[in-house]
């Protein structure tokens, strides 16, 4: 029922960003196997064995979803959108980060859950009341007791990290209200298909959602998807509109013709999981070459942003400092540290022309608009970016 398509080997932590390459930090180090499962049954795509989360979402957590000027403007947008919809009296983000979808509402309107006790305590100075706790049913009956029923419920790039979607979708539907909205982005496994971006698979995606496979999950729970959206941000995502069986709402147009389109795909069938494996040996074997071909004259080749992604893209590939000489990233506390695994020091942005830099590997692939916008005088200056979705290039 549940079967292995695709083994990207031997994985650190994504966010274990090492402060010294001593031998002591480096033997403590922590590696697991990177195998990847559908299931025959839900059609869900998961890691085969996932890592304990309380090892994950640490007080050392490193990403900062403020970052991005792009994700600024994304959670701006869709907080607006939800409020206008549904004039929810009560709202919750689960997995609230800094505060970047939270500080588009007023301070009593909304709570907070963030299990990285460093995060929650940035969004709980704000004002912004934060559970620093891990979701589950105890904390639902929790809110339940202390705050009522919640009326909207939103979380961006959470629920994916989450081993047990069952407990997930069951402390949903103890607090949420009778016609009240849980909305969730999540990757979505449509565009890591279409773009070849095996990178969407690291220790925290624990799983990659599909239409098909949420609603199989939901139904357990006399929840419904009422509407999706497919969005561009983090490399293809997939928003889902929940309510319960019960409400008052109807069910879009846009979710038949999703469910359609992925019948139409395949994405229900095995064998589309395993042709998309043969894919991913081809591009890692096209990405070695075109490294090492550059590194053969002399070029001199860079990363763009510390990325989760590109660490799974860094250790399948065993791309190391004889080829890739260092790291660009823009958060500080990613900067002077190691990538997880394959051990490139993480520098900050700088003049990429100054820098006699030939090639920037875009790990960042999902801002790229942004980035090339960005770094118009080194593309002036004969500098070139690489990419590998959907296939391995260099950007001309
Ligand atoms: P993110 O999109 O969250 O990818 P992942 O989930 O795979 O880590 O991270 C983007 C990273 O890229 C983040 O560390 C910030 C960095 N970045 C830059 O360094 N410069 C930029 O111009 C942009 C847009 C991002």
């Amino acid at each position: 029922m549940k079967k292995v398509f695709l083994n990207l080997l031997k994985q650190p932590i994504t966010n274990s960003y090492l402060i010294n390459k001593n031998s002591s930090t480096l033997k403590k180090e922590f590696f697991y196997n990177l195998s990847i499962i559908f299931n025959s049954k839900n059609y869900l795509v998961s890691i085969k064995k996932p890592v304990n989360p309380k090892s994950q979402y640490t007080d050392t957590y490193a990403h900062r979803a403020s970052q991005s000027k792009t994700m600024n403007l994304s959670f701006k947008k869709i907080a607006n959108k939800l409020k206008k919809s549904y004039k929810p009296k009560l709202s919750m983000e689960i997995g609230s980060n800094d505060g970047v979808f939270l500080k588009n509402f007023s301070k009593k309107d909304i709570i907070a859950v963030e299990p990285c006790k460093n995060l929650a305590k940035i969004t709980n100075k704000k004002g912004y009341f934060t559970y620093d706790k891990f979701w589950n049913v105890d904390l639902a009956k929790k809110i339940l007791k202390k705050k009522g029923n919640v009326d909207l419920i939103y979380s961006a790039n959470t629920i994916s990290h989450i081993p047990n979607l069952k407990e997930v979708f069951k402390a949903i539907s103890i607090c949420l209200s009778k016609d009240g909205v849980f909305v969730f982005e999540d990757p979505y496994i449509g565009s890591v298909i279409k773009n070849n971006s095996y990178d969407q698979f690291y220790d925290e995606h624990v799983h990659v959602f599909s239409f098909i496979a949420i609603s199989n999950l939901l139904k357990i729970h006399k929840l419904r998807v009422i509407d999706t959206e497919i969005l561009t941000t983090h490399g293809g995502s997939i928003r889902f509109y929940v309510a319960k069986r019960e409400s008052k709402y109807k069910i879009s147009n846009f979710v038949k013709r999703i469910y359609k389109q992925e019948l139409k795909k395949r994405l229900d069938k095995f064998s589309t999981y395993k042709k998309f494996s043969y894919r991913v040996q081809n591009s890692k074997r096209k990405l070695i070459k075109l490294l090492k071909d550059l590194k053969k004259r002399n070029k001199k080749i860079i990363s763009y942003g510390a990325t989760y992604k590109s660490a799974t893209i860094f250790n399948y590939c065993n791309i190391d400092s004889d080829l890739i000489d260092y790291v660009i990233d823009t958060t500080k506390n990613k900067q002077g540290k190691y990538t997880p695994g394959k051990h490139l020091l993480i520098k900050p942005p700088c003049d990429l022309a100054k820098e006699k830099i030939d090639y920037a590997f875009l790990g960042a692939w999902n801002f790229a608009k942004e980035i090339m916008k960005k770094e118009r005088k080194f593309i002036r200056k004969g500098g070139r970016f690489i990419t590998h979705v959907p296939k391995i290039r260099i950007i001309k």
